[in-house]
């Protein structure tokens, strides 16, 4: 594979393309790389590259016609060439295309500077911008370096095996388990028994399960993406049993419309929803926190008539999910319940649509998940009253719903939206993907 570079530093890959694997690659010729000055195409005494921008601003941008002449000089030389300008606004660079890319006969890649290419250059002659993440890079330079040790590595040869490529995070689709080396004991820290068990099947399932749990804790969306086996979906069920969370329906104290302090009301369709959401996302159960007895006697008669009378007979679905309901009387009496089940003290985290303190976001607190049973405190009428707020150590994002201050959710859709948002990423096993060349999914990855 040929990679032609063209920049106004060349001398900038002077050393890193005479290191290591890209060295041998190199010289035993699986890679060549061929550099371009680009002020070799101008044509003045000064051979001016850039200009300043049409309209005014900052900076300078390149002009046409050296771009267009080394273009075409290229072309004209490796007509199957592939044309491709780095810069931020560039499709994101990721194994798939760097798979694709792969394939390719030649690539030259433009390294632009300061403000960017002239537009008539990047939108009549490149095939493909491409961003190396989502950061502001001094040049192109550096990317046009990543692409070419991204790529090299898919060659046959460079790296010593096709299995350590294979093995690779990304290329399996999966993040890489973790490696260890000698000393087994290092300060007391010591190497997982089984790695030095010489049990090969049973060091490969270990690895496969580390790579499943460190993808599905930091990367959770690559696992969308995987066939994964009958054993994989097991051990990755077993370890979202992990994830507590539970839901609390506080009725009191809750505020009315004039932010007024009260207790409200238990909702029967709240019940149900709330039950239903509860078992469809795997959430620990639901406490429904009401001070008024005669409120808590109403709500239990209703609970029982699905778990005990007509209605789980009728509807065994509806049945499962109201297990799921508690009633307790106050905040204090759900902590302790949740505290007598998991040994340890929950996280508080507050729900609240008008925003008075700083929040975390769902997938902030989807880490957290792995650490610490969570209970989302979720108020009904008006919202929770401040001193629920107080006890709380997090707060969620509000729904901000869309334009207009308008933002009245039901309590059940928006206990639904939430969890969705932490959770709803880990029904990626219970989705069946699309055909693998469906102009819709390509259209989704690109
Ligand atoms: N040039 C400057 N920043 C860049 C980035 N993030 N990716 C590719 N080229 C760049």
């Amino acid at each position: 594979m040929k990679f032609y570079l063209l920049t106004i530093f060349p001398e900038f890959f002077n050393s890193p393309l005479r290191i290591g694997l890209i060295d041998k690659a190199l010289k035993r010729g699986l890679i060549e790389v061929e550099i371009l000055n680009l002020r070799d195409y101008t044509t003045d005494k000064h051979r001016t590259i850039d200009d300043v921008p049409y309209g005014g601003g900052e900076g300078m941008v390149f002009k046409p016609e050296p771009l267009y002449r080394a273009i075409k000089s290229v072309k004209e030389r490796d007509p199957e060439t592939k044309v491709i300008y780095l810069s931020p606004q560039g499709k994101l660079l990721h194994q798939r295309l760097a798979e694709e890319l792969a394939n390719e006969k030649s690539l030259l890649l433009i390294c632009g500077r300061y403000e960017g290419i002239d537009e008539r250059i990047r939108a009549h002659f490149i095939d493909e911008e491409i961003s190396i993440g989502d950061y502001v890079l001094l040049g192109g330079e550096v990317a046009a370096l990543v692409i070419i040790e991204v790529l090299s590595r898919l060659k046959p040869g460079v790296v010593g095996t096709k299995d350590s490529v294979d093995r690779e995070s990304f290329t399996s689709g999966l993040l890489k388990y973790p490696a260890y080396t000698r000393p087994s004991d290092f300060l007391g820290l010591k190497v997982p028994e089984v790695l030095l068990s010489g049990n090969h099947r049973e060091i490969e399932s270990y690895r496969r399960k580390e790579s499943l749990r460190l993808t599905l804790e930091r990367r959770p969306e690559l696992l969308r993406e995987l066939e994964l086996t009958p054993e994989d979906r097991d051990y990755i069920n077993s370890l979202l049993e992990k994830q507590r969370i539970y839901l609390f329906l506080i009725h009191y104290p809750v505020l009315n419309k004039r932010r007024e302090k009260i207790a409200s009301a238990i909702t029967t369709i709240d019940l149900h929803d709330l039950a239903r959401l509860s078992r469809t996302y795997g959430l620990k159960g639901v406490y429904l926190i009401q001070p008024l007895e005669e409120q808590r006697k109403l709500a239990q008669e209703l609970i029982d008539y699905w778990l005990h009378g007509k209605g789980g007979l009728h509807n065994p679905l509806r049945r499962e999910a109201m297990k799921k309901l508690t009633i307790v009387s106050d905040l204090e009496e759900a902590i302790q319940e949740v505290r007598n089940m998991e040994k340890i003290d929950p996280l508080l985290v507050g729900t609240d649509a008008s925003p008075k303190r700083t929040y975390l976001l769902p997938e902030q607190l989807r880490n957290l998940c792995w650490e610490k049973p969570v209970c989302l405190l979720f108020g009904t009428a008006w919202g929770l009253e401040d001193s629920i707020l107080d006890r709380c150590h997090y707060f969620l994002e509000p729904i901000w719903g869309r334009l207009d201050s308008y933002n009245h959710l039901s309590v059940r859709s928006a206990a639904s939206i939430i969890v969705d948002r932490i959770l709803g990423i880990y029904s990626f096993y219970k989705k069946k993907l699309l055909p693998k060349n469906n102009q819709f999914q390509e259209r989704l990855v690109s």
